[in-house]
């Protein structure tokens, strides 16, 4: 056990007209291996942002960000794809799966960038309860099950990280919590660290770690001995 990401007083602008807009400002704080992590603040508070940073989607303005031993801000850009392809597995609202292919065939078409550390693809999709759906195409799935083939697809590369960004938002409150249950189920399972976004502060309870952000910055940290399970929660 050690420290799996740090990020040192990171700062990402963006240029609207005249203004500088910090998404990330003086932006600090550390996640040890194998902990559940919630970032949590309100919309525009630059979870997001601070996600895709720690994911290798984008550098930096300035600053240093650490991931699994990797300095992110220092890394050419083809490492840093290859960085993001084999450490992170990627969960989005809105599933982002391929239109075109079924089940099965998006779940393959991560395994396929990452050879090396795949899961069998059918395996992964077992453990998300969808063994029957594995030729259905997203359109014919529900929002609930779309979501379960997505966070099948980022397990199957077998990243050491799992990073979600408001996983639920697009779901109902019990769909909502089925995913959770089977997010948390399976970085347990495979000893993953877990990292989600979200602006619905109840979650707070169930995670190890709770890092509170606002305006780019980290405004609270706080760590739960005993955290809740997720049946236990109300909202
Ligand atoms: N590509 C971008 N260009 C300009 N502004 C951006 C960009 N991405 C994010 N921002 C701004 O940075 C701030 C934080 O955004 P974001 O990280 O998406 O917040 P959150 O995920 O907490 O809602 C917002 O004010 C947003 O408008
Ligand atoms: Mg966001």
């Amino acid at each position: 056990m050690g420290k799996i990401v740090e990020f040192k007083n990171v700062n990402k602008t963006y240029k609207s007209g005249s203004e500088i807009i910090y998404a990330s400002k003086d932006l600090s704080f550390s996640i040890e291996e194998g902990e559940t992590c919630l970032i949590l603040g309100p919309s525009g508070s630059g979870k997001t942002t601070a996600l895709n940073l720690l994911g290798g989607m984008d550098y930096p303005t300035n600053g240093e960000i650490k991931v699994d031993n990797y300095n992110l801000e220092k890394l050419p850009s083809k490492e840093l794809t290859l960085f993001r392809r084999n450490h992170i597995g990627f969960v989005f609202q809105f599933y982002n799966l391929m239109p075109n292919l079924n089940a099965l065939e998006n779940i393959e078409l991560a395994t396929e960038l990452n050879k090396k550390n795949a899961l069998d693809s059918k395996t992964v999709l077992k453990l998300v309860g969808l063994e029957d759906r594995e030729k259905s195409f997203p359109s014919q799935l529900s929002g609930g099950e779309q979501q379960r083939v997505s966070i099948a697809r980022a397990i199957a590369k077998n990243p050491n990280i799992l990073l979600c960004d408001e996983p639920t938002g697009a779901l109902d409150y019990n769909t909502g919590k089925q995913i959770f249950k089977i997010i948390f189920n399976l970085v347990k399972q495979e000893h993953k660290t877990l990292v989600v976004v979200s602006h619905n502060v109840v979650l707070k309870d169930v995670f190890d770690h709770v890092i509170y952000i606002h305006s780019g910055s980290v405004s609270k940290n706080e760590y739960n001995d005993n955290p809740l399970d997720i049946d236990s929660l109300i909202w």
